[in-house]
């Protein structure tokens, strides 16, 4: 049997095996996945600048992509640059070009702690917080409804390195509204659009470690508290900034999703990019490295819950935030996406069509 084959039919055991009684088990995959249907939908991230100026940008998205998510048009400080009004030209251009290419559409975000313009960084008060939320939640859902099928509702709400006594990152609106501001948001969205996919969106999920598993367990008890209090959540999103030099957590990944799926919620890859800076300086070495990495990330994603949208942070190595932020030292570009500068197919873009195709 292939390593690969191997790997699955082990995940699938444990999909399987850690999944609660009552846990769906029609689509749970048993022993080896057979390719009855694709293990993975395939979107990019689009950032307005690139889209605008680079027509082999929007050539490749459409080209490779079933599913598009503005990357930074939907955000507060895109749309609500002065309190009062709302800016949707960015965000209306891009969902114009996407819904005439038939592709289907993600929102990012509803509620985040960055990208907040100076005047919603000066809010003061609960009330006046939650009133902000509720309008700003209301006015965008009502504007996409039946354009925008799934929402980041709530982006990056859990404290980076948690503890037990502070699970939740400290943001204006934590501290204004405590967490009960992910259930105002949720709620808030539900009510708005009652067919929108509401996630949860939050990164360093993918990894072996006490701090991964944290973050895994206080995203579990929070859909808990939520579906207690009937507020819906449809799905979790994985941002998968994978860093090649942490070892990827098959097991416990395999596990959330199962974990996800026996609450009855998805989980999405919402943000998935490879930061390469501690790889070789060998471009095809350094390819490959990341092609198998993400390779390992998909298999395990893709065996607790097949068929998930898998989105990445962009499309081509021509433009990313990796490698501003993570810069080699060697100050070699960083290769974190799917096709290089040139738009060419590197090996993570083969792992990615295969999937697609499995
Ligand atoms: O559009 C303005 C432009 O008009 C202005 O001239 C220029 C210079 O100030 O700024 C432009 O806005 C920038 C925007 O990207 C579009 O380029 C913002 O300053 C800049 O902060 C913003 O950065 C984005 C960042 O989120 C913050 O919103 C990155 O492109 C984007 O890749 C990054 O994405 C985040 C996800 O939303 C959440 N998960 C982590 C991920 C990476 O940080």
């Amino acid at each position: 049997m292939s390593r690969l084959l191997h790997r699955r039919t082990v995940l699938a055991g444990i999909a399987t095996s850690s999944l609660a009684p009552s846990g769906p088990s029609s689509t749970l995959p048993g022993g080896p996945v057979q390719a009855a249907t694709p293990r993975i939908r395939y979107g990019a991230a689009a950032m307005k600048e690139n889209f605008n100026e680079d027509p082999r940008y929007r050539a490749a998205i459409i080209e490779h992509c079933d599913i598009i998510t503005p990357m930074n048009d939907l955000k507060w400080e895109a749309l609500r640059p002065e309190r009062g009004k709302f800016n949707f030209e960015d965000a209306d251009r891009i969902l114009a070009f996407a819904q005439k290419a038939g592709k289907a559409i993600r929102g990012h975000a509803l509620c985040w702690y960055n990208a907040m313009p100076t005047w919603a960084q000066g809010l003061r008060t609960g009330a006046e917080a939650e009133r902000e939320l509720r309008q700003h939640i209301e006015t965008v859902l009502a504007r996409y409804k039946g354009v925008i099928s799934s929402w980041d509702v709530v982006n990056e709400a859990i404290a980076h390195d948690p503890t037990p006594t502070r699970p939740w990152r400290d943001t204006i609106w934590n501290r204004l509204l405590g967490p009960a501001h992910i259930d105002i948001a949720f709620e808030t969205a539900a009510r708005a659009d009652p067919a929108a996919e509401l996630v949860y969106n939050d990164y360093d999920y993918e990894n072996v470690g006490p701090r991964f598993e944290a973050r895994r367990r206080i995203t579990l008890d929070m859909i808990r508290r939520l579906q207690a209090k009937k507020i819906p959540i449809h799905g979790v999103g994985i941002q998968a900034h994978l860093y090649a030099e942490r070892a990827i957590d098959e097991e416990g990944i395999v596990r959330f999703g199962a974990d996800l799926q026996a609450l009855g919620v998805k989980m999405l890859v919402t943000e998935l990019d490879l930061i390469d800076w501690r790889l070789p300086a060998d471009i095809r070495q350094r390819d490959i490295a990341a092609a198998r990495h993400v390779e390992t990330f998909l298999d395990a994603a893709s065996t607790a819950q097949p068929g998930l949208p898998v989105i990445t942070w962009g499309i081509t190595d021509k433009y990313s935030w990796v490698g501003e932020t993570f810069p080699r030292t060697d100050k070699l570009a960083a290769r974190p996406l799917p096709l290089d500068e040139s738009y060419r197919a590197k090996p993570m873009m083969d792992v990615i069509q295969r999937l697609r195709r499995a």
